[in-house]
Order: C-alpha cells, then structure tokens, then sequence
C-alpha cells in the first residue's frame, strides 16, 4: 500500500516489533493522507478526503487510533504520541485544501456561465461604400459595366489625353497633388475612360468609381479628398440626348422624383459641348454642382485612336459624397471622414 515506508527515526531501537510496525503504518497513512487532500480539486474532493482520513465512524486514523489498544504501556504512549501528530497534521491539510478549493469556487461562482453574455455590437459597410455599391447596380442595369483604374496616375492619363495641354491652368502643380515620381494622386476619374479606351474598341459603356484629390480648403461640400463616379459611353450616333436621358434616369432613381436637377453650359476641355449638373440642395432654396458631364471631344476620341467620323460618345463625372449627402439629407461632407459611430451608425 504504502510504498515510500521508511523506518521510524523517533522510535527508540528497543521498540517492539508490534509498536514499529503500528508506527510505519501510521506514517504511511500520513503520507497517503497529505497526497489525497492534496491531490483533491473540488470541494466534493476534499469533502471525500475527509471522510477517508478524518472520518469519525470509519476514517482510517479512526481505525489507525483503534490500534492503541493492542500495545503495551510504552508502547501507547510512543504510538499515542505519534498518533496526535499525526492527526494534527491530517487536520491541517484538510484545512488547507478546504481553503484552497474554497478560493478557486469564489473565482467559479462569479463566473455565472448562465447569465446573458454581452452581444458584440455588428459593424456595417460605410455610408459612402453603400453608396458606391447601390450606384454600381443601378448603372448595370442601365447597360454599364464597372471599370476601375489606378489613384497614381500618370501625367498622360490624367491630363494629355484628356485634351488639357501643358500651358492648361489645371495642370498647376498648386493644383494637384504631385509625386516625386511626377506621377500625381489623380484628380478625376475621367483617367479611366482613357484607359478604357485604349483597351478596348467600340461600344464602350462603363462606370468607373473611386476617390480623386485635390487641394479643396475643406467646408460643407468640399473635401481635398473625395470620391466620383464616372461614365462612359461610345458608340455610333450617340447623342447629347442619351447623355440627358441617363442622367436624368440615374437621378430620379437614385435621388427621387422630387429632386430637381438641371443642366448648365460649362467648358471641359475634354467635352465638347460641356454641361455641369446641379441639384436642388436640402433645403430647396439653393442648387449645388453635382457634377460635369459632355460629349466625348473628338480630340480625346482621336488620342485613343478612334474615329469621331464613325462614333460619337457621352461622359459625365459626379461627387459620390454630394448625391450620398443629397439622398440622405446629410448637410456636412467632413461627417464622412470622421469615423463617428454616431454619425455611421444611422446608415
Ligand atoms: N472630371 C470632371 C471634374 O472632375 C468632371 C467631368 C466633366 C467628367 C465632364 C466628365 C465629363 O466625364 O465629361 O470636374
């Protein structure tokens, strides 16, 4: 039973046998003891230890005690001595696994693994990405495919191609956000129907979406930063009609009836004739630019090698922040940028 049996130091070399072998037993029980109320992780353990050892009707000291009868007087009182050791120090650890299980279940019972658990508040996709993925589905089924294109731009896409000369105020390097490269964060997404074309021979029917950068002081509606979608279409006999008609189906549909919208002469110097659009603004007592629009010059046409005597094509480019701020009655474009969970989280 016991393996670790070691002989006695304490008991006196005259010791009877019987006397020896009561106390080995009895220090054996101490050491299986200590072990058990040791090896006890639970309250229920511990409890179960007690009753083994400590026990008061059939504990194994109750027994080890029974023995004391069987000796004789100097024997009793070697062994009685030993026995109250023994006895106090089962006591002890008792006492001290009972604390130390005790302890571990306060942890356990603050620990109500019943109670409702705090649900983690879900995100969603930022005002503006709705914003660009609702415009995507719209335009597709208007016939657009999406095209994207690179916010580096090089010089040529952003500028030449698109009829805007070197001498053009529009390339002022104030203006723009350069590089050291020379390359420049675009400042239109008109980039991408260059790029477009040039991949691809008519039809072309496309919107591209994505952010431009331009040195705007920042206010209400102006940001250096902020996102455009862009249109594309060429084709034979296109006419600054279609232009007038898809926008203006593009706007009711995604603005409403009710919102106004109106066409201006404007100069781009990649359209010709140019228009701009504006909105009735929040409020209805003032419009607001929502974008530019045009039919393709026949420069730009010819810089990516098609004939402007065989087709014909419309473009416009519009401020995704403005219609999102228009359909949602959002009366400051700096909200968008704020990462206010207040502000997002009514989207
Ligand atoms: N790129 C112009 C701007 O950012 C807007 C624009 C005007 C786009 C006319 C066009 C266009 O496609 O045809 O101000």
């Amino acid at each position: 039973m016991c393996e670790a049996r070691q002989p006695m130091s304490a008991s006196p070399p005259e010791t009877a046998p019987e006397v020896s072998q009561a106390l080995d037993d009895l220090r054996c029980l101490e050491m299986e003891g200590r072990a058990a109320f040791e090896a006890a992780a639970t309250p229920e353990a511990v409890e179960a230890a007690r009753v083994d050892f400590l026990g008061m009707k059939s504990g194994r000291l109750k027994s080890a005690q029974a023995r004391l009868k069987e000796l004789n007087p100097a024997g009793k009182r070697i062994y009685g001595q030993a026995f109250n050791e023994t006895k106090a120090a089962l006591e002890q650890a008792h006492e001290a696994a009972r604390l130390r299980v005790s302890s571990q279940r306060g942890v356990a019972s603050r620990l109500d693994v019943t109670l409702p658990g705090t649900a983690p508040r879900l995100g969603h996709r930022h005002p503006l990405t709705q914003t660009i993925e609702e415009l995507i589905d719209l335009f597709a089924r208007f016939g657009f495919s999406l095209a994207l294109g690179p916010e580096v731009e090089d010089v040529f896409h952003n500028f030449e191609a698109l009829n805007i000369p070197e001498t053009h105020p529009a390339r002022d390097p104030s203006d723009n956000f350069y590089l050291n490269t020379g390359a420049l964060l675009r400042s239109q997404t008109s980039t991408v129907q260059i790029r477009v074309m040039e991949a691809q021979r008519p039809p072309v029917r496309i919107i591209s979406l994505g952010r431009v950068y331009r040195p705007d002081e920042m206010d209400q509606t102006h940001s250096f930063m902020f996102h455009q979608i862009e249109g594309l279409m060429v084709d034979r006999g296109v006419t600054m009609a279609d232009l007038k008609t898809v926008l203006r189906m593009f706007c009711s549909a995604y603005l409403g009836e009710e919102v106004t919208i109106r066409f201006r002469p404007s100069f781009f110097p990649f359209t010709e004739p140019s228009v701009e659009v504006d909105m009735k603004w929040i409020g209805g007592d003032h419009w607001v630019e929502m974008g530019g629009a045009g039919m393709v010059d026949p420069n730009v046409l010819r810089a990516v090698g098609y004939d402007p005597e065989q087709v014909t094509g419309f473009a416009f480019g519009l401020g995704i922040e403005r219609l999102c701020m228009r359909r949602h009655q959002i009366d400051d474009i700096r909200l968008f940028y704020q990462n206010d969970a207040r502000f997002l989280r009514q989207f």
